[in-house]
């Protein structure tokens, strides 16, 4: 493994100058680590998907919900989502090493590696999801704002995108400083989603990081072209 890719686990910093493929090559090089040293440092964003999965969604409709996991790397969400009783779990990442470590677990119906970003991804179909989860992929170098395009577009109507993000990344990120919190506001003032913003204590979504908040857009549209 480059000493490059070891670095830019942990430092942040080091990804800004990364393509989104180097991005995904770094997790596919410590993708047999991965488990043992996030869960080690404090990983957490799993529980909170699941927790507010579990808070959202009856036990008893929750085998009928079809579930797309972005960032889905080993199947950390995948675990907690099927314990839960979820049973139509789709995983998607780049990183095809992350994948073939989720596979193992038999959670996910299909693993689709491709980057969740501005473009169509072909395989999947418009309005075809009842809910996206994404836990600890929304910071540098991982899911672009433009890709929340491609969200609405495979997430059914009255579906919704949940993801967590530490409060300082957004800060600190340069796809997010200036865009993420305005895109969010403007496609709730048009009516594209309705927004459900849960505090998260410092420490919440990983040890070693401060307050973060989960997010959850209920999707109003079937598809919106912007
Ligand atoms: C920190 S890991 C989180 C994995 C898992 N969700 C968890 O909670 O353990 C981030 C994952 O996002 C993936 N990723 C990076 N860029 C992405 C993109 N543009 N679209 C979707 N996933 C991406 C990486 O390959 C990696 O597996």
């Amino acid at each position: 493994m480059s000493d490059r890719y070891r670095d830019a686990r942990l430092n942040f910093n080091l990804r800004k100058t990364m393509t989104p493929q180097q991005i995904a090559d770094m997790y596919n090089d410590f993708a047999d680590e991965y488990e043992e040293k996030h869960l080690g440092l404090g990983l957490r964003s799993h529980l909170r998907i699941g927790e507010y999965m579990a808070d959202t969604y009856p036990q008893d409709q929750r085998a009928t919900l079809r579930v797309l996991d972005v960032g889905a790397g080993t199947g950390l969400v995948g675990e907690m989502l099927s314990e839960l009783g979820f049973v139509q779990i789709d995983a998607l990442d780049p990183a095809q090493k992350m994948l073939d470590i989720a596979k193992t677990k038999n959670i996910y119906q299909r693993l689709i590696c491709a980057f969740l970003n501005k473009d169509r991804i072909d395989e999947i179909e418009t309005d075809q999801y009842d809910c996206i989860t994404a836990a600890g992929a929304f910071n540098e170098g991982l899911i672009p704002v433009c890709a929340f395009h491609e969200m609405i577009r495979i997430v059914k109507p009255g579906g919704r995108i949940v993801f967590t993000i530490t409060d300082k990344y957004i800060d600190v990120t340069d796809g997010y400083r200036n865009d993420l919190l305005p895109f969010i506001q403007k496609m709730a003032d048009e009516g594209v989603w309705d927004v459900t913003a849960v505090p998260l204590a410092d420490g919440a979504i990983h040890l070693l990081d401060g307050p973060g908040t989960l997010y959850s857009f209920k999707v109003n549209v079937t598809e919106k072209i912007l």
